[in-house]
């Protein structure tokens, strides 16, 4: 049934009549065109869909919109500007963390989860907060890179 909620979504308030059942990845790519976060498997199985609420990485496809009332949503498009991009988008460009890039906004954003909570990460500690984020092409090595790298240029802001 839809219902009128709000939450806040990369800074800004959005209130939206939707059917609060329907999976939040669905919402901001069908409802509001940010179309940045991708559905891979659509069953919580791959991370491509990270979003993070309320400071935590969450999968979008499997979190329903009624989940995130009154909570703060980020999506890829708030992580940086086109003009400047996040330390952490900046470092998977200069490692070449991707090929496809269908992986990468969810990649990024457990990425910027774990730096904030734990700005100076070690290998091991990327490596699993990133476990739950897979990738197909096979970058994740050029992608840990990344991550080590962004924590080096404070990849927390
Ligand atoms: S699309 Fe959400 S976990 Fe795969
Ligand atoms: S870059 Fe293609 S799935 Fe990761």
């Amino acid at each position: 049934m839809a219902r009128t909620l709000s939450f806040t979504l990369n800074g800004k308030q959005v209130v939206t009549t939707a059917d609060g059942s329907r999976m939040l990845a669905c919402v901001l790519r069908e409802d509001l065109a940010l179309t940045g976060t991708k559905i891979g498997c659509g069953q919580g199985l791959c991370g491509a869909c990270t979003v993070l609420v309320d400071g935590e990485a969450v999968r979008s496809c499997s979190t329903p919109l009624a989940a995130v009332a009154g909570k703060a949503v980020l999506t890829i498009e708030g992580l940086g500007l086109q003009e400047k991009l996040h330390p952490v988008q900046e470092a998977f460009l200069d490692h070449h963390a991707f090929q496809c890039g269908f992986c990468t906004p969810g990649m990024i954003l457990s990425a910027y989860a774990l730096l904030k909570k734990t700005p100076r990460p070690d290998r091991r500690q990327v490596a699993e907060a990133l476990d739950g984020n897979l990738c197909r092409c096979g970058a994740h090595v050029r992608i840990l890179a990344a991550v080590e790298a962004a924590a080096q240029k404070g990849g927390a802001k």
